[in-house]
């Protein structure tokens, strides 16, 4: 005969010392598994007369429901433990610096308008900005380029089908309609630059269908050449972080600007690299010129009281001659090696005081 107390006791015991949920299953199938103790205890009752089933009968259950009970107290138990370690683990400091996850990287056309922005904040220039889909008249006829005028032939536009009122839509061949919106919807003295895409049907090894430039504009009173020579001057130095540059003014015409001219800057090209501010060779930056009179006009300003400068310039090419890259089809190509390799750290911003170029 089993002493059922010694086993209540053995159980209860070998229960209480289970250190896992696997050594307390074990547990569990020696006491109510199908060959197990208890169940052996359980199956004997069938045998058994019915006075003897009624006082062995609640034993047995007695027994079988204080081991599942006590089963069930030390699987809390052990489960409430293995919690805490599995917590402990996987603890994260959320303290920890965010440049220790650096995910994602900023496109260099992204991080040069960030430098641009930067060093014409500090010049007291805002940022402005224009739609990518421009009227006929915005893009060319306010800036002095009427419909039958050669200019318009350079810049291989894409045209939208034209409205009911014959009016084709055009995507912006430059940023420079920026220029007539911000003069007709803000008061001059005006001092902005507009960085954005831009659209020419075009592709080879230096042009993409899509790129990027860079308007800046200057609206005030006593304006001339010389403000603006010192404000390209002063942007080129800061952008290519050197102290001493020679820049020259080459007559050019844009019919927006008059007059106009090209501006070079002093370089030296050696072994594939560009050096900014030394050597004899020179590179095309940009166009500028003091702003057409008949463009003040068309945006409601009296020409004789405004003057001012403009200049535009392409940024793709700007990145590619900073940080050397030699293939402007690549900055399209969504190639995640050659932006893990070109990219910026998105917490890395461009500063003055930390070198736009850091
Ligand atoms: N819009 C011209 C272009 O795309 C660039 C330009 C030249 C802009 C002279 C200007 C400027 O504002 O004054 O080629």
């Amino acid at each position: 005969m089993v002493d059922i107390a010694l086993l209540e006791s053995d159980l209860t015991a070998a229960i209480a010392a289970a250190g896992s949920a696997d050594a307390l299953e074990d547990v569990r199938v020696r006491a109510l598994g199908k060959n197990g103790s208890v169940t052996a205890l359980l199956k004997t009752l069938g045998g058994l007369s019915p006075e003897e089933k009624q006082t062995k009968g609640p034993l047995f259950n007695g027994l079988r429901e204080r081991v599942t009970a006590a089963l069930g107290t030390r699987k809390t138990i052990l489960e409430a433990a293995a919690l805490d370690v599995q917590l402990a683990a996987e603890r994260v400091d959320i303290t920890l610096p965010a440049a220790t996850v650096p995910v994602g990287r900023l496109h260099p056309v992204h991080r040069v308008m960030d430098e641009l922005t930067e060093i014409f904040a500090d010049l007291g220039f805002a940022v402005a900005e224009g739609p990518e889909i421009e009227s006929d008249w915005h893009n060319f006829t306010a800036l002095n380029i009427p419909p039958e005028h050669p200019a318009r032939a350079m810049h291989d536009t894409f045209y939208f089908p034209a409205d009911a009122n014959g009016d084709r839509k055009l995507l912006r061949t430059h940023t420079s309609p920026v220029q007539i919106r911000t003069m007709m919807s803000q008061k001059p003295p005006i001092r902005i630059i507009a960085p954005g895409r831009t659209y020419r049907s075009d592709s080879d090894a230096t042009h993409t269908p899509m790129f990027h430039q860079v308007e800046g504009l200057v609206i005030d009173r006593h304006i001339t050449m010389a403000h603006l020579r010192w404000t390209l001057e002063t942007f080129i130095k800061a952008f290519f972080e050197v102290d001493d540059i020679i820049t020259r003014f080459r007559p050019s015409f844009f019919p927006f600007t008059e007059p106009s001219a090209e501006l070079d800057v002093q370089c030296q090209w050696g072994g594939g690299e560009l050096k900014v501010g030394e050597g004899s060779d020179w590179l095309e930056i940009l166009g500028c010129g003091m702003v057409h009179p008949k463009v003040i006009a068309a945006c409601g300003l009296d020409p004789t009281e405004w003057q001012g400068f403009a200049f535009g310039c392409g940024i793709d090419r700007l990145a590619m001659l900073k940080y050397g890259m030699t293939d402007l089809r690549a900055f399209f190509d969504a190639d995640l090696r050659w932006l893990k390799h070109y990219g910026f750290s998105f917490l890395d911003v461009p500063t003055l005081s930390g070198g736009v170029g850091a």
